[in-house]
């Protein structure tokens, strides 16, 4: 594992010098096999795989669990270099922002809704972070996980906006055998929120069968509330079915909708979702 921007640097520019391909996973660490499949799938396509670990302390806000996010960097880098990394690359916060000139990409209307509403400035600080990172590893493709689709449809948008030569290529959400979705902060659920967790996933799945169905997104986003909050502990921070990666709400039936929600439990704020077609 590097923390050095420049040994970065290097590394990838020998690579292109060499015309060889490179595929990036960014990841904030304590890795599982989402993390992973992103690695698997990248090194399936591209000659070299990087993995970068940062836990980025810009899109966190002040009362968010920055502190708290779970960290495990040794585990990581043989995890990663298992599914197929050539390269960790683990910075600094100090050497990431050694100063702040204060300049920001605003990611626009595409923020204002799911996790934006409950999270101001998180896309802000994933922006940043990534054209950072995009920047120092310039790879071909970068790979991210459905699981964080706002995080991803944001990012496909800026991508198309500013020119980047990446790619972008979607990885879809991985689970456990109950169908909750892998996520390093499942570790901070309590032993009854852990039973009551895949309930999640459930519910979205019946979500999918009823749009099919033709009722309506009002209904539905009240049913997968209500189910929730009567089921589990944890609070509804919101459900919403919208396009997808437009994130606006359905009109055309044709299109690719998204069922995604956001549930606070004690110490972990779990999301999913789930990508589909009306017919
Ligand atoms: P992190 O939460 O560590 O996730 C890194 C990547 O793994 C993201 O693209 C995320 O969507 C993907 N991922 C997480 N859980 C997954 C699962 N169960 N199945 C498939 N993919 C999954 O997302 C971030 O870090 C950060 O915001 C980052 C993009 C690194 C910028 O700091």
């Amino acid at each position: 594992c590097t923390t050095s921007i420049l040994v970065m640097k290097e590394w990838q520019s020998n690579i292109k010098a060499a015309n060889q391909t490179i595929g990036f996973v960014p990841t904030m660490g304590f890795l599982h096999d989402g993390h992973l499949k992103l690695i698997e799938e990248a090194k399936k396509s591209y000659d070299y795989v990087a993995v970068s670990i940062f836990v980025n302390p810009t899109q966190f806000g002040p009362s968010e669990d920055f502190d708290a996010y779970p960290r495990n960097l040794n585990a990581d880098v043989r995890l990663a270099a298992q599914a197929g990394a050539d390269i960790v690359f683990c910075p600094e916060v100090i050497d990431m922002y050694p100063e702040d000139s204060g300049i920001r990409i605003l990611p626009g209307p595409l923020a204002n809704r799911l996790c934006g509403v409950s999270r101001p400035g998180h896309f802000d600080g994933v922006l940043q972070v990534v054209l950072k990172l995009v920047n120092i590893v310039q790879p071909d493709a970068v790979f991210f996980g459905m699981k964080d689709a706002q995080q991803l449809a944001i990012i496909e948008s800026f991508f198309i906006d500013f020119n980047f030569s990446t790619r972008v290529v979607r990885v879809p959400t991985v689970r456990e055998q109950d169908g909750l979705a892998k996520s390093s902060r499942n570790v901070n659920l309590t032993v009854q929120e852990r039973t009551e967790a895949p309930l999640i996933y459930a519910v979205l799945q019946q979500a999918v069968v009823l749009c099919q169905e033709g009722v309506s997104s009002k209904e539905i986003e009240r049913f997968v509330k209500e189910t929730l909050e009567k089921k589990t502990s944890g609070t509804i921070d919101y459900v919403s079915l919208l396009t997808y990666p437009k994130l606006e709400s359905p009109t055309d039936s044709s299109a690719d909708l998204i069922i995604a929600c956001a549930l606070q439990f004690s110490k972990a704020r779990l999301i999913d979702n789930i990508l589909f077609k009306k017919e």
